[in-house]
């Protein structure tokens, strides 16, 4: 799906020169708006996806807009996976100085699969996903004596759905809370390390995972009016802050979780 993101073009204030950054769930939605926004900013940005179509049409169109971008077919339900898309970041660029864990699935959106199946699929690419993702790049972080983890959580890590969604369980939020959590976790272990991790918790956004919602007129429309600001956010409102704590400029920042929801859990 088309996003709204920066062009790669575009005046970036190289914030993020001379840095290599490895994005997941690259080829979509707040990925793919992250991964623009990275190469704005001077990064060599790599696109790792499931969806390999995707992840190589976002490189692409990086590369044309005369950025450096490469994609790569990443499963981060894969250990080795995640192992191979470090190596292959670091081979290509000579260093990995961000993550971004944006890979993600939401509940509704599974194939017709028992409930146990489908909580395991949401708890294993959401948080041990995450966690693989991060544990694969923090070896070549420690040794670099430095690097920026930014994992992409939710306001459903800080609070349940209103009843009128779902049931109590639904494995978005649980798996959205072990994000948070897992955050501050790897945060202080790898702090004397120079690594910082942090997340970001946006409330609902405009990509392909809220396609279902958006599409449901009389659903949309009051889930709208949870947000104090009225609209669900655009991708590139969320990457601005990801690009934020992935800088130097967030140096002090570490085991923080962003809340970037209009609103949402304010009230
Ligand atoms: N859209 C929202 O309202 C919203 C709100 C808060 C948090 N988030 C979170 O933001 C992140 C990005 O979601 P999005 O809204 O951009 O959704 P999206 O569906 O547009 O993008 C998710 C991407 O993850 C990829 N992916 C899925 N499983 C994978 C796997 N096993 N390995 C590698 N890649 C995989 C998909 O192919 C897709 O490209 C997710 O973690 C999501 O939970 C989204």
């Amino acid at each position: 799906m088309t996003t709204r993101t920066e062009p790669v073009n575009a005046t970036g204030l190289g914030r993020l020169n001379g840095k290599a950054a490895l994005v997941t769930g690259g080829g979509s939605g707040i990925g793919e708006a992250s991964a623009r926004l990275f190469a704005v900013e001077g990064a060599k940005v790599v696109v790792a996806d499931l969806n390999i179509e995707a992840a190589k049409r976002v490189a692409s169109q990086i590369n044309d807009e005369g950025g450096v971008a490469e994609a790569f077919h990443l499963d981060v339900l894969n250990e080795d996976s995640c192992v191979e898309a470090v190596d292959s970041t670091v081979d290509r660029f000579g260093s990995l100085d961000v993550l971004v864990n944006s890979a993600g699935v939401g509940y509704r959106n599974m194939p017709d699969i028992s409930y146990e199946e489908r909580w395991d699929l949401v708890i294993g690419v959401n948080l041990k996903g995450t966690v693989m993702m991060a544990r694969s790049v923090s070896e070549q972080m420690k040794e670099q004596g430095n690097g920026s983890i930014v994992n992409i959580a939710s306001i459903r890590g800080l609070v349940g759905y209103p009843a009128f969604i779902t049931d109590g369980f639904n494995p978005y939020p649980h798996s959205k809370g072990g994000v948070v959590n897992a955050t501050r976790d790897m945060a202080v272990g790898l702090a004397r390390s120079g690594v910082r991790v942090n997340a970001v918790c946006p409330a609902f956004t405009v990509t392909e995972m809220t396609r279902g919602t958006r599409e449901n007129q009389e659903m949309y429309e009051k889930v709208v009016a949870l947000h104090p600001i009225g609209r669900f956010a655009e991708p590139i409102e969320i990457a601005r802050a990801i690009l934020f704590l992935a800088s130097d400029e967030a140096s002090f920042v570490t085991g923080a979780c962003l809340v970037i929801d209009g609103g949402f859990t304010a009230q």
